[in-house]
């Protein structure tokens, strides 16, 4: 059987627990064939390098110029974890000025299904853009664990918790709806 694809968009944002190869190399456990895009930004947080010797594909970071290269197909399934308040506010906005961004908004205008995982401090969680932002993408179909209830410092779920929502977006699992 193929193997299931999976987009990871990552952003300049880290969690103190995982990395995110460590999000690739548990996504690679379960199945996923794993194209990592970054923001520039992110490039500074995630290893693009480390990333690309996970995932067994290079990091995508930058539009390619017009008429070369290859358009990226739809993946079975969106994952943009760790997302910046900037990349979140962008998607649900519609500024698409990163690959990264763009990639998230065109998959959700595909129709792929989408988890984003904000990753805010708490100073940048009270501006008032978030709640919004939020509530756009989930309009747009998207799942988006952020837990306002929760403390900030442990808002960022576990990523097993992550890919468990990832595999029930692509209906793969029985997890269920979030
Ligand atoms: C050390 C450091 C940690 C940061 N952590 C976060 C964070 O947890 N969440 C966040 O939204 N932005 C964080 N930022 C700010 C983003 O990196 C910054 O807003 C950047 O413009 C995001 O760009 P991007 O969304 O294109 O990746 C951090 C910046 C630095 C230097």
């Amino acid at each position: 059987m193929d193997e299931r694809t999976l987009y990871l968009v990552v952003t300049g944002a880290s969690s103190p627990r995982e990395s995110a190869v460590d999000l690739v190399r548990a996504a690679r456990d379960r199945g996923w064939a794993v194209t990592v895009v970054s923001t520039p930004m992110g490039t500074r947080f995630h290893d693009p390098h480390e990333l690309a010797g996970i995932s067994g594909d290079r990091v995508r970071v930058d539009f390619r110029p017009p008429g070369t290269g290859e358009r990226l197909l739809p993946p079975d399934v969106l994952l943009a974890c760790p997302l910046t308040f900037n990349s979140l506010n962008k998607i649900a906005a519609g500024f698409a000025d990163t690959m990264a961004v763009a990639v998230v908004c065109e998959m959700l205008g595909c129709g792929v299904p989408t988890v984003c995982v904000p990753h805010l401090n708490e100073p940048l969680a009270r501006h008032p853009a978030v709640g919004p932002s939020v509530q756009t993408l989930r309009a747009m179909g998207a799942r988006v664990l952020y837990d306002t209830d929760s403390p900030a410092e442990n808002r960022l779920p576990p990523w097993q918790e992550v890919l468990d929502t990832v595999d029930a977006a692509a209906g793969a699992d029985t997890v269920g709806q979030r």
